[in-house]
């Protein structure tokens, strides 16, 4: 398996991807859904701020996931890793949890200090995610599920509490994704 950055000549096997793979694993419609979301993020984050990673085997795409920025009114450097997804056939292997963790090394070489998803606390606490309540780190938008707001400093053991509401990228930003 190997893993490299995301370029954006791969963005239609990509979005064909979590297409794909959430359609298998939750629908159709949540399918469709991914695949927007996908589109949107690709299309309409600047270029410098996605940060995408994939796992490719003998050119065949197996698995992707995006990182993209978190705004604070201060300078820290926080990015939320949403969505990932890993290709149906290839599933429990661990080619998420190495993905992720790519991911996370490429970052923190980047600068990044602070790393959030929002997701199933079991899967991501492999990764290095725990559980981050909002009086610690707000969301963006309302939280559905609070349970799966999740964080990783890419500095310390602990997560600094910042008080003021960040914001996510554009194509994040929709009630339906939260
Ligand atoms: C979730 C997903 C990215 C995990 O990748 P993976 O390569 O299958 O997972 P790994 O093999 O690295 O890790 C397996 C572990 O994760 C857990 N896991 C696997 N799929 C899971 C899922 N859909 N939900 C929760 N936990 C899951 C398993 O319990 C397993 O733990 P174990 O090794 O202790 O048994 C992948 O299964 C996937 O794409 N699923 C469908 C889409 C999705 O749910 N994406 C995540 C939300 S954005």
């Amino acid at each position: 398996m190997n893993f490299h950055s995301f370029d954006q000549q791969q963005a239609a096997d990509v979005e064909q991807l979590f297409g794909q793979v959430f359609s298998d694993s939750e629908g159709e419609a949540e399918g469709q859904l991914l695949a927007t979301l996908v589109n949107e993020l690709i299309t309409t984050t600047k270029a410098a701020d996605l940060k995408g990673f994939v796992a490719s085997d003998d050119q065949l795409l197996i698995a992707a996931i995006f990182f993209t920025p978190l705004k604070f009114q201060q300078p820290i450097q926080a990015f939320l890793l949403s969505p990932v997804a890993v290709k149906t056939s290839h599933q429990g292997q661990g080619i998420g949890q190495q993905l992720i963790k790519f991911g996370i090394e490429q970052l923190k070489q980047q600068g990044a200090e602070l790393l959030i998803t929002y997701g199933d606390p079991n899967f991501y606490g492999k990764t290095g995610f725990q559980s981050l309540p909002e009086s610690v780190i707000q969301a963006p938008l309302a939280l559905s599920y609070p349970h799966g707001w999740l964080g990783q400093s890419l500095l310390s053991d602990t997560i600094p509490t910042i008080s003021d509401k960040p914001s996510c990228v554009q194509a994040l930003n929709n009630p339906i994704y939260w």
